[in-house]
């Protein structure tokens, strides 16, 4: 094994977060090459900088006009040099301040420094590889995100292990608990303790839906409870939607705030991003922070390590302009401003889709999910029939939907204006009635 590996997994030492690493995850370490050469460099070249490759004319990076006349606002190297692998550092400080500014309860708890990589799904793909490996299982609730299929399965030939999301209208605290024990008995990290590994996405997408403040307590009382029993466990919080809370009563923080410090054999990762967050889905940008109790500052340095290599094994770096872009907007005063109206814009839409639900009937056996944030909400239909539902919907109507498994139909009603939502949802009442 690389030394610099053998270093960290000793800061590491009988830690969940090391008993939870995969393979991959235990051989990964950050090279201590161009990238730290590079930046050693950076303090004391004060002559000539000769160490990466990347071309500089009189002291900035040699760059196109045709190209950067179309920003303004930013300066060459802000634009066009390579950000470094874990993140320019004022954006990773400033997400972290904004982190604990929208979830209160992160204030005092130790957690690691969110790390940049290029979007939520390179940030789930890369802890993939860093915890899963062949015959690994992540609980997932049966309305997922499918792309979680991909990545675990597809990638890591790791299995999905399914629960059935909702309890009545609320979230089916009991199936989640029973999953995790279940995949728990199966599974042990290699030093012999049972393991196992859970998704947790609110605003979930399909269904739009978040805990409730007494399911959130619940959430994090459960998963604890497991934990103390002696199971490591991983808690992804995959929080792409967040902040997107539009009712009274609506769990508003993280539950990555909750978890953080829950338990020594509890490791939370939160996965979240500018994508949604701040409406920049091209911008390819998310971050990655680790939070779990006891431990100390030099062993979330060398988780951080370890994802820093994996993430230079994969892309090298993020984007540095929508690095730059980002910092800049959270900098600027007008941004919170923009960005609470960009939310009731969604939050009206939202109100406009229960109005036409409480205004109108559905055929027998289609029912719409609980949804309360998010983009998203869904529709289940009890006999099936969503793919035809969905045909009919394109090629009669112009209107575009998703259906998952024949049996629902997601509508993305994020994507349509608030002016429109009521042709749209009168339309998929009348396909819904037709095809009944
Ligand atoms: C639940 C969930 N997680 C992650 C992502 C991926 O986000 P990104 O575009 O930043 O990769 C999405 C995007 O659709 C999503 O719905």
């Amino acid at each position: 094994m690389n030394p610099l590996a053998k270093e960290l997994n000793e800061t590491l030492s009988g830690s969940a977060m090391y008993e939870l690493l995969a393979p991959y995850g235990r051989r990964f370490y950050f090279p201590k090459g161009i990238i730290t050469q590079a930046a050693e460099a950076k303090q004391h070249a004060h002559k000539f900088d000769a160490t990466v490759g990347l071309a500089v004319k009189n002291g900035e990076p040699l760059h196109l006009e045709e190209i950067a006349s179309h920003f303004s606002g930013l300066s060459a190297g802000e634009l066009f040099s390579y950000a470094p692998t874990p993140g320019d550092p004022k954006l990773r400080a400033r997400w972290q301040q904004e982190m604990i500014k929208k979830n209160p309860k992160l204030e005092g708890k130790p957690v690691s420094q969110p790390l940049v990589v290029p979007g939520l799904t390179a940030g789930i793909s890369i802890l993939s590889d860093l915890f899963f490996d062949t015959g690994d299982e992540l609980v997932v609730p049966d309305m997922f995100w499918g792309n979680y299929r991909l990545i675990f399965e597809g990638r890591k030939q790791s299995s999905l292990k399914r629960f059935t999301f909702f309890h009545g209208d609320g979230f089916n605290l009991d199936a989640m608990e029973a999953a995790v024990r279940e995949s728990a008995k199966e599974h042990r990290t290699a030093e012999g303790a049972p393991k196992a590994a859970v998704v947790l996405n609110f605003p979930n997408n399909p269904t739009g839906y978040s805990p409730t403040n007494e399911e959130a307590v619940e959430i994090a009382r459960r998963l604890t409870a497991i934990a103390d029993e002696g199971v490591k466990l991983l808690v992804i919080c995959d929080d792409a939607y967040f902040g997107l809370f539009y009712e009274d009563g609506t769990y508003t923080q993280s539950l990555f705030a909750d978890l953080a410090d829950a338990h020594p054999n509890l490791v939370a990762v939160k996965v979240d991003g500018a994508t949604k967050e701040d409406f920049v889905w091209g911008f390819r940008l998310g971050f990655v922070t680790f939070g779990c109790a006891g431990s100390s500052p030099e062993q979330y340095q060398a988780i951080e390590k370890k994802l820093g290599g994996a993430v230079r094994a994969a892309v090298s770096n993020s984007s540095r302009p929508a690095q730059s872009l980002l910092l800049k907007a959270l900098e600027t005063p007008g941004y919170a401003e923009e960005k609470q109206a960009a939310f009731e814009l969604l939050r009206d839409r939202y109100h406009a889709v229960r109005r036409m639900l409480e205004q109108h009937s559905l055929p027998n056996g289609v029912r719409a999910l609980p949804f309360n944030s998010g983009y998203f909400m869904a529709f289940e239909l009890e006999n099936g029939g969503a793919e035809n539902l969905r045909r009919k919907l394109l090629h009669e109507q112009g209107i575009g939907t998703i259906s998952i498994e024949d049996r629902y139909l997601r509508v993305a009603f994020s994507g349509v204006d608030f002016e429109h939502i009521e042709e749209l949802y009168r339309a998929i009442f009348q396909a819904m009635h037709d095809s009944a």
